[in-house]
């Protein structure tokens, strides 16, 4: 029998800060082109929440560069998949913009939402293991919460269209995280649910 809390304890944590850093890049990508899809759509349907959108579009982009900053010097390289995360963040934001205003602060709280779960598993694992990286993703973490709170704040409603829509898009959000870290987020929230 695989004996697996000794498989983890042996694993060098440099491995899993690169994924670290390879997913959140990723995912910031993603984050920029779901936000660019729905200022395309929300020009011609409704203009009024494009400035809003755009706010944190701007966010992403700077996150974006931020992660792809720390790289270097933790020997990792963006990932492999970006033309997925791309082609995947543009259509996801561009549904959920065609089904008009209250869909798109949906989408952005599903997506914000699981976004800030992962970053608070990388937080614990970060503490003790890399503080610089710790402290980005601590800044970063802020203002994805700050994209939260303006989601939940600007839907007009909460009905049956929210409670299907933000399993299935915080479902594929997750999805896209395991795939990108080969299974390590599932392992940081073992770690974290032992400690
Ligand atoms: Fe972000
Ligand atoms: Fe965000």
């Amino acid at each position: 029998m695989i004996d697996l809390s000794s498989k983890l304890a042996n694993r060098d944590p440099a491995i899993t800060i690169r994924r670290i850093l390879k997913v959140n890049h990723a995912g910031e990508f993603g984050a920029i082109r779901i936000y660019g899809a729905q200022i395309t759509v929300a020009r011609q349907l409704f203009p009024d929440i494009v400035p809003s959108l755009e706010e944190m579009r701007d966010d992403e982009i700077n996150h974006c560069r931020l992660f792809r900053e720390a790289m270097p010097t933790r020997s990792a390289k963006p990932c492999r998949i970006m033309s997925l995360w791309s082609l995947g963040g543009y259509v996801l934001g561009f549904l959920a913009a065609l089904g008009g205003r209250n869909t798109v602060w949906i989408c952005t709280e599903a997506v914000e939402s699981a976004v800030h779960r992962h970053l608070e598993d990388q937080l614990a694992f970060l503490a003790s293991r890399d503080p610089d990286l710790h402290a980005l993703i601590a800044s970063i973490q802020e203002q994805e919460l700050a994209h939260l709170n303006e989601a939940e704040n600007n839907q007009k409603r909460r009905g049956l269209s929210r409670a299907m829509l933000l399993p299935v898009i915080g479902g594929l959000t997750d999805l896209m995280i395991w795939l990108s870290t080969w299974g390590d987020s599932s392992w940081m929230r073992a770690e974290m649910a032992r400690a």
